[in-house]
């Protein structure tokens, strides 16, 4: 077992990951070290999943061009166009509705591991819903039978670096949690 004093720091430095993340939209344009990106990548690898099925796959966009191209596969998807690096969250295209279910939880958690380790070091992120399924699957280069569910986008803040956020733009505690009973 770990001594407390270790337990008290890792826990610190979590809950501050979890209270500074936030959807950052603008970027700074810098690109991201590789050492930065591939933990990020590797919170994904590392999140669980329904059964241990892994059956995600990440693809890791970095190029300008191809950026700006996958920022057109929806609506509110713009700010990919700016971001370092976006990840394309693709898992096995399913018509059965409790499989997509499973996916896409998984994919959720593994959005969430990989924005807490982008957030732990600095680095913003966004995620973005993708409505045009040909295009992504013809810029990403994916075979016929898996989807791109979701995209991450990934940078440096434009606007301020993250930090803690004291009030978050949430409903309250007391409001959302129901103790022993709705
Ligand atoms: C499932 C899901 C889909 C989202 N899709 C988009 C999107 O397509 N474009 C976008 O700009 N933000 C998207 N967001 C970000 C939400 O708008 C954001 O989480 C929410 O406004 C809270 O932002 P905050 O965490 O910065 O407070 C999505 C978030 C989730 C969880």
């Amino acid at each position: 077992m770990l001594p407390a004093r270790s337990c008290e720091a890792a826990r610190v430095e979590t809950w501050d990951a979890i209270r500074s993340r936030r959807n950052v939209r603008t970027f700074d344009g810098r690109p991201l070290d590789e050492t930065v990106l591939e933990r990020i990548l590797d919170a994904a690898r590392r999140s669980p999943s329904s059964m241990n099925q892994q059956a995600w796959d990440f693809v890791v966009v970095t190029d300008r061009a191809a950026l700006q191209a996958l920022s057109k596969v929806w609506t509110h998807a713009g700010h990919v166009a700016g971001s370092a690096a976006t990840i394309a969250l693709v898992a096995p295209a399913s018509s059965d509705a409790d499989e997509r279910e499973t996916f896409q939880f998984d994919l959720g958690q593994a959005a969430m591991s990989m924005m807490l380790a982008a957030a732990d070091q600095g680095v913003g992120s966004c995620h973005a819903a993708v409505a045009d399924q040909g295009m992504a699957r013809a810029l990403l280069g994916l075979p016929e039978d898996r989807e791109c569910m979701w995209l991450i986008a990934l940078g440096v803040p434009a606007d301020r670096p993250l930090r803690p956020i004291e009030h978050p733009n949430r409903r309250p505690l007391h409001d959302v949690v129901h103790r022993e009973r709705w």
